[in-house]
């Protein structure tokens, strides 16, 4: 029926605006398990049993394909999920592949060998679970070499964008960013690992400055979707009716979406 999106909570909200302006004709499936956010302090197999509760959802409603627009899932629970859980006929893929490939000039799915690319000094910032489990540096190891990847782990700015403390995760951002560069002074690239991070995009580029190139997933992940769509017409299904669901209160989900994508959105119970 139409193309999922999952989410631990609202930050795949920003995954989901770039892929509805980038394919009007497609419908989505929003997922945000809101009543379990953050995922980021969770360990490994709590976050494979959430999402693939989820995803199972989301094939519920007619989905053949759904994107964790969540890094964290991406990271503790998609290559487990590929390996042993999805159905032969649907797909799961996730939204570090698109940054990365973006990361190192590839061509969406361009899978040749490493080779040396133009950045050398890239800033991760991400949940403690994705930095924990290194996926990041393991994906862009199979794409390039030579790259020093410095993560910071961004503990509590996923709580304060969820129960709507803006002020509270501008603060956390600048904190987390001070700390890296203590750690990396110069870097050259900077990637936003987590989809709530664009909604607070605009201060980390202030706190990284105006000569580091700062990578954000959702418009690389729509023009990665947009390709794959295009070569794998058949995962789109039928239909075209956009549907939000949540875990959480409905009501209060709606109002912070509301706020955050500057137009109505109502979320039904999952
Ligand atoms: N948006 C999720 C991500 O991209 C947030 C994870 C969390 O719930 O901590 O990692």
């Amino acid at each position: 029926m139409a193309v999922g999106i999952f989410d631990s909570g609202l930050g795949g909200l920003t995954v989901l605006d770039a892929v509805t302006r980038a394919m009007p004709d497609v419908g989505f499936v929003y997922y945000g398990d809101n009543v379990n956010t953050p995922y980021g302090v969770r360990d490994p197999d709590d976050i494979y049993e959430l999402t693939t509760k989820g995803c199972a959802r989301l094939f519920e409603t007619g989905c053949n394909l759904v994107i964790l627009a969540c890094n964290t899932a991406s990271a503790a629970a998609l290559r487990r999920m590929q390996e042993s859980w999805v159905p032969s006929d649907k797909r799961v893929l996730g939204v570090f592949v698109p940054l990365i490939e973006a990361l190192t000039e590839r061509q969406w799915g361009d899978n040749s060998p490493p080779r040396e690319v133009k950045v050398k000094h890239v800033a991760l910032f991400a949940t403690p679970a994705t930095v924990r489990s290194r996926a990041f540096q393991r994906e862009l190891a199979f794409r390039a070499i030579g790259v020093d990847v410095e993560a910071q782990s961004c503990g509590g700015v996923v709580d304060a964008i969820e129960e709507g403390d803006m002020i509270l995760a501008e603060a956390l951002v600048r904190s987390h960013v001070d700390a890296l560069l203590r750690k990396m002074p110069d870097p050259d690239a900077a990637v936003l690992g987590c989809t709530h991070y664009p909604l607070v995009e605009e201060v980390f580029r202030e706190a990284l400055g105006p000569q580091v190139d700062v990578y954000s997933q959702p418009a690389l992940v729509a023009a990665s979707l947009a390709d794959y769509l295009k070569r794998r017409p058949e995962m789109v299904g039928e239909g075209g009716e956009s549907l939000f669901l949540t875990t959480g209160d409905p009501a209060r989900v709606s109002n912070q979406a509301t706020r955050f994508l500057r137009r109505k959105i109502g979320f039904v119970p999952a």
